[in-house]
């Protein structure tokens, strides 16, 4: 039930080509054939050109051939075919371009549609679906175009090859065999230079992810501190400086090989073409051939030589492109593994119970909760306390349905999370989380967006700020409401400030704050970030706003949960001990003996890391 549902297999070649090449037939269908269009014509226009070339000349040297008139056109016509070359270059260059940025917004829209549609949050925490995900977005921006333009190219080269070796076959088939030789070695050169290209890039990925990190943490203003205060600094550039010295090595090494491949390469083509030149000269002096004859070959050979090269050093990246695109294809299809229900839950009148609930992050790791039973009454303020992975947090991501339990039931007035819309569920929950967000927005909207629709009701906005306790310091900035937040410390833009970790925090309560219609309220271990008094303070408020609403706190600050109607205690993922506070200090059990550590002051924090 919890394994994330997969795609069976990666994509095969055919697939991701088809893949590509649909995306732009779908997004551009009259783009996509223009662009076809222009490039098939681009790839005869060298083979017709030359062809026009060699009548040209034959006509010329050889007077009898041909009168006056059919010269001229012939001219007119070669000259012809060489402005329509770069003519099509620019029209193609233009049209291809408005076609690869129209298939880049589709596959990155598609991607991140795809995203927004995983409603659970298995897919966002788990490194292996992270992986790919960090591959598919950059596969989306130009994967598809990179591999389109390949399947082009080969087009493109199809034709004038085949354009050329069918005017040779004509004129003198041998030189054909001899061409075709040639560029089969050329290929294979070329093929396996860069295969070990992309080996090494492969092998070289990790270096350049870590020389990447290296680099962050130098230019990071929270790691900038703390390098400097320890003398990091130089240690980290060695570091960084070392793993970009051994990835241009590596580079230098593979380039080493092709260079001398290369080489080998053209020796070997020269050879060829000067035999075939050879050849070719002999013949027309003894008048099997024309000269015409011979300026077709030189254009043939030149042709079918830069085609080649061109093919075969875009194939690399092409097979970069494929690799990429197969990540996208599995991060795009991913099926969701959090589905809404079709219930619209009511108002929560009775109650949320928990029942014998059991869940771990992934099949292979520990079990976070073990047989969870709880109700948590409609109306009443809950405390949760438990040490450092205890699965407090996890118990709120499951309430949110940001997982699901892989054994047992969550019922809301009897009715399983799974069964109610989610979208109706979540509107019915307000959450500050334990690691809560900071928007690059106004204060004012950094709130508002707790709910969507009243983001310009300044009045409700205040108003959360006020049942917050940040109101007055929001304020006190340069703008008021409307000041600009920025998560960075020393905000860049004009006008633009950062609050402190508790007053972010506080903004954060506000938010869910805003959620009117909110039954649950949920509050993860707020005293993170704030201090004693803030946090009696919001505790007070909450419980000012609670009626008919429920609330569940998270706090290792025993004494702001002692005026809880239940405290419930998680440890090694079942529930050890429940009740109120004084039933609790009269059970003189676990929550007994550290209320008292604590209240005497010492051990404050024994329950935080
Ligand atoms: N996304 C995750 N993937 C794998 N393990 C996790 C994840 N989040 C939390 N855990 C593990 O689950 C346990 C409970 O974590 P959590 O619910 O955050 O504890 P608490 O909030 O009580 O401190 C911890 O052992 C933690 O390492
Ligand atoms: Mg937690």
């Amino acid at each position: 039930m919890t394994s994330v549902r997969r795609p069976a297999a990666d994509g095969t070649w055919r697939q991701v080509v088809a893949t590509a090449a649909g995306l732009g037939w779908r997004v551009a269908p009259r783009r996509t054939l223009v662009v076809a269009v222009l490039t098939l014509g681009l790839g005869a226009l060298p083979a017709v050109a030359a062809l026009l070339f060699k009548h040209l000349v034959d006509g010329v040297t050889s007077p009898g051939v041909a009168d006056d008139s059919r010269v001229v056109a012939l001219a007119l016509a070669s000259g012809v075919a060489g402005i329509a070359v770069p003519l099509v270059v620019a029209v193609l260059g233009y049209v291809a371009l408005s076609m690869r940025l129209a298939v880049s917004l589709a596959a990155q829209d598609a991607l991140f549609e795809a995203l927004n549609r995983q409603a659970g949050l298995r897919f966002f925490e788990d490194s292996r679906s992270l992986d790919r995900l960090r591959l598919a977005e950059s596969a989306a921006d130009v994967a598809p175009n990179t591999l389109n333009a390949f399947v082009l190219s080969v087009l493109q080269c199809a034709v004038t090859i085949g354009g050329f070796l069918g005017v040779l076959v004509v004129t003198w088939p041998p030189v054909v065999a001899l061409l075709l030789v040639a560029c089969a070695v050329d290929v294979l050169a070329q093929v396996r230079i860069s295969r070990a290209r992309v080996r090494t890039s492969e092998a070289m990925s990790e270096t350049v992810r870590r020389q990447l990190g290296y680099r962050l943490l130098l230019t990071d203003a929270r790691a900038v501190k703390e390098l400097r205060l320890f003398g990091l600094t130089d240690f980290f550039r060695g570091k960084m400086i070392g793993a970009l010295a051994s990835a241009g090595r590596a580079e230098l090494g593979v380039e080493r090989g092709a260079a001398r491949s290369n080489a080998g390469v053209s020796l070997l083509g020269g050879l060829v073409s000067a035999a075939g030149l050879l050849v070719v000269a002999l013949r027309v002096r003894s008048g099997a051939l024309t000269i015409g004859d011979l300026t077709l070959f030189l254009a043939a050979v030149a042709s079918i030589q830069s085609c080649a090269v061109g093919l075969v050093s875009s194939w690399g990246s092409a097979v970069e492109a494929v690799d990429l695109l197969r990540h996208y294809l599995w991060v795009r299809d991913s099926p969701a593994e959090i589905r809404s229900g079709a219930v619209v839950p009511g108002p929560l009148v009775s109650a949320i119970e928990l029942r014998d609930v059991w869940f771990r992050y992934t099949p292979e790791s520990a079990w976070v909760l073990r047989g969870v039973s709880l109700v948590i009454p409609a109306g009443a303020a809950v405390g949760l306390v438990g040490i450092n992975g205890a699965g407090k947090s996890t118990l709120i991501k499951l309430l949110t349905r940001l997982y699901d339990p892989e054994r047992g039931r969550i019922l809301w007035d009897g009715t399983d999370l799974r069964d109610l819309d989610l979208d109706a569920l979540r509107r019915r929950v307000g959450v500050t989380f334990q690691d809560y967000m900071q928007y690059d927005l106004s204060a004012s909207d950094n709130i508002g967006i707790g709910d969507l629709e009243a983001i310009d009701d300044r009045a409700r906005v205040v108003s959360a700020a006020e049942q917050a306790s940040i109101a007055d310091t929001l304020r006190r900035l340069p703008g008021g409401f409307d000041t600009l937040l920025s998560r960075t410390f020393g905000a860049d833009e004009a006008g633009a400030t950062t609050l402190s970790g508790g007053q972010w925090q506080r903004v954060a309560l506000a938010r869910s704050l805003m959620r009117g219609e909110a039954d649950l309220v949920i509050l993860d271990e707020p005293s993170s970030g704030l201090d004693a008094e803030a946090e009696h303070r919001v505790h007070r408020t909450l419980g000012l706003i609670r009626q008919g609403r429920t609330s569940l706190m998270v706090s290792h600050r025993l004494a702001s949960l002692r005026d809880a109607d239940l405290i419930v205690v998680l440890e090694d993922g079942v529930i050890a001990e429940q009740g109120t506070h004084a039933e609790l200090v009269e059970g003189d059990g676990r929550y007994a003996r550290l209320f008292v550590l604590q209240a005497s002051g010492y051990l404050e924090r024994s329950w935080t890391a």
